[in-house]
């Protein structure tokens, strides 16, 4: 890892340094995709993700008001790289320096940071936020809350979270670097800052129990 990376990073010195590592040795859809599948497999899992992002924040957009979106835990920029072909504006970050140079290379139009979750400050707020397969790589739920508030924060009145999880009634470990956790455990973090839960849009994807939870901000 970079020196700005350790620094930026702190408590997630090794979190960080395990994903920069992946970035680093797996291509551009297996690094942030999943890494037991080959590349075909690895293309599909992206593009029915996308798709059904899509279909989520389409309804959103208008060409005369770009949405202002930003993408938390970006890896290489797929999805940010996506939206900003849509016409909406893109900040994106990640904690992997090496996933922010392929990112950074790809071009596209995203802005690009060195961030991490609970650290990520914006002047302004954004009409969505959206966070992929990020959040159950947390193991830290002190971490997790933390990063889940930030990203509450940043999200305008009536714009929404996006966030990635099972959509579970209990905790789910699994291995040693996931856990899904209940949507409770979202909720309970989400409501009080004044974010609702509206939509849970699975990802469809093999056995794959992971899906899309849309958050609301109401007040
Ligand atoms: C499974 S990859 C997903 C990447 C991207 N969202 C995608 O779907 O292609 C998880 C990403 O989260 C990043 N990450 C993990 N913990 C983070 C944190 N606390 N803050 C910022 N990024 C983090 C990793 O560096 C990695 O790029």
């Amino acid at each position: 890892m970079t020196d700005e990376a350790t620094a930026t990073a702190g408590p997630l010195t090794r979190t960080a340094a395990y994903w920069d590592a992946r970035h680093r040795d797996h291509d551009d859809l297996a690094s942030g995709g999943h890494i037991g599948l080959d590349r075909a497999g690895n293309e599909l899992f992206y593009a029915l993700r996308l798709g059904t992002l899509l279909s989520l924040v389409g309804d959103l957009a208008s060409p005369a008001a770009p949405l202002f979106a930003l993408d938390a835990g970006c890896g290489k920029g797929h999805f940010a790289r996506a939206l900003a072909r849509c016409g909406h504006r893109v900040d994106a970050f990640d904690a992997s320096p090496a996933a922010l140079a392929h990112a950074r290379a790809e071009g596209g139009g995203p802005r690009y940071a060195l961030a991490s979750l609970a650290n990520w400050r914006s002047p302004w707020p954004y009409d969505l936020v959206l966070c992929v397969d990020v959040l159950f790589h947390v193991l830290d739920d002190g971490q997790w809350a933390a990063g889940l508030r930030n990203l509450a924060s940043l999200v305008r009145l009536t714009g929404r979270l996006i966030v990635t999880d099972e959509n579970l009634e209990r905790r789910r470990p699994r291995g040693d670097y996931i856990v899904h956790r209940p949507l409770a455990a979202y909720r309970a973090a989400l409501e009080p800052l004044g974010l609702r839960h509206t939509l849970f849009r699975p990802y469809g994807f093999r056995e794959n129990r992971v899906g899309f939870h849309v958050f609301t901000r109401t007040r």
